[in-house]
């Protein structure tokens, strides 16, 4: 059902990977809700061909940017307006990457190239894509940007390692970066700490199956799917969110703020 949240206007969504992708969903929902906008991700994510389809049923163009590269990001900016007929009013920073997680190296023995990799990729190039948006003024006022995160950032997982680093910085990032946009365009930059997610992104990671049950069964309203994530992210962009800004905001299911759940304490007593 659509509720025309984002009727005319004009988004940049980058991150989607194949249909588990949070970044899919939000394009999906974006669509549905009125939106036009450009598809982005990696040249190299570009080649496995998923990302056509979705063009296909969004109606959208795809435009290809590494986000580490300030020459790609800054063609895309200029592109999307050119393709979409004006300044941005919504973008979508969906990317995640971590070599340390993908070849199970533990943190405390972490290679610093690899986390140097992790942190442009997951982090700096938020940064790199708002000082290009800011610099072509590509932003309309009241535009707003969402990146997602997750709540390692706050509390230690062992499994995450350097991406807990990361994503600390990256809400870090909206929150400065909030600042500056906001005072001098009110462009508003927040960042959405989601629930475990059965993504490319997400099952990478080290006894990711186990540790989603336990999330589920903690959360009081369970796990949040990709797609209520998506939902969230459609109401950011929305002029019914304009005055939320530089906020890090759970969509957990309740997870971040229980203790403990009977269901979990019941299991443990079973033993
Ligand atoms: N899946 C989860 O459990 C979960 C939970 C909380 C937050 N998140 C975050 O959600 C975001 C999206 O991840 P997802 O779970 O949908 O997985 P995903 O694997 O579908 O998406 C990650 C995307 O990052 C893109 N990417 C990687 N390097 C890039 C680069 N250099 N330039 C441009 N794009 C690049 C990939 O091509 C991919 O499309 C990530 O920031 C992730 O950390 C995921």
């Amino acid at each position: 059902m659509s509720h025309n949240l984002l009727k005319g206007k004009r988004g940049i969504i980058t991150g989607a990977l194949d249909e588990n992708s949070i970044a899919w969903k939000v394009a999906e929902k974006a669509h549905q809700e009125g939106a036009t906008f450009v598809l982005t991700n990696a040249p190299i994510a570009m080649r496995m061909g998923e990302i056509k389809k979705l063009a296909e049923s969004t109606n959208s163009q795809i435009i290809p940017a590494d986000a580490t590269n300030v020459d790609e990001l800054t063609n895309l900016f200029t592109q999307s307006q050119q393709v979409l007929g004006g300044k941005i009013d919504f973008v979508l920073h969906s990317i995640g990457m971590s070599v340390n997680i993908r070849k199970n190296i533990p943190y405390p023995e972490l290679n610093y190239d690899y986390f140097n990799k992790g942190i442009d990729v997951s982090a700096l190039s938020f940064h790199k894509m708002l000082a290009v948006a800011k610099k072509l003024d590509a932003i309309s006022e009241w535009g707003s940007v969402v990146a997602l995160t997750y709540m390692a950032a706050q509390r230690t997982y062992p499994f995450y390692t350097d991406m807990a680093d990361i994503k600390a910085m990256l809400e870090s990032i909206a929150r400065s970066f909030g600042y500056h946009y906001g005072l001098d365009k009110k462009v508003r930059i927040n960042t959405v700490s989601q629930s475990p997610t059965k993504t490319t992104a997400g099952t990478g990671i080290k006894g990711f199956g186990d540790f989603y049950d336990y999330a589920d069964k903690i959360a009081p309203l369970g796990n949040a799917s990709a797609e209520s994530c998506a939902d969230f992210c459609i109401a950011m962009f929305s002029d019914l969110t304009k005055m939320v800004t530089m906020q890090n905001i759970f969509h957990d299911g309740g997870y971040s703020t229980t203790g403990v759940s009977a269901e979990v304490m019941n299991k443990l007593a079973e033993k």
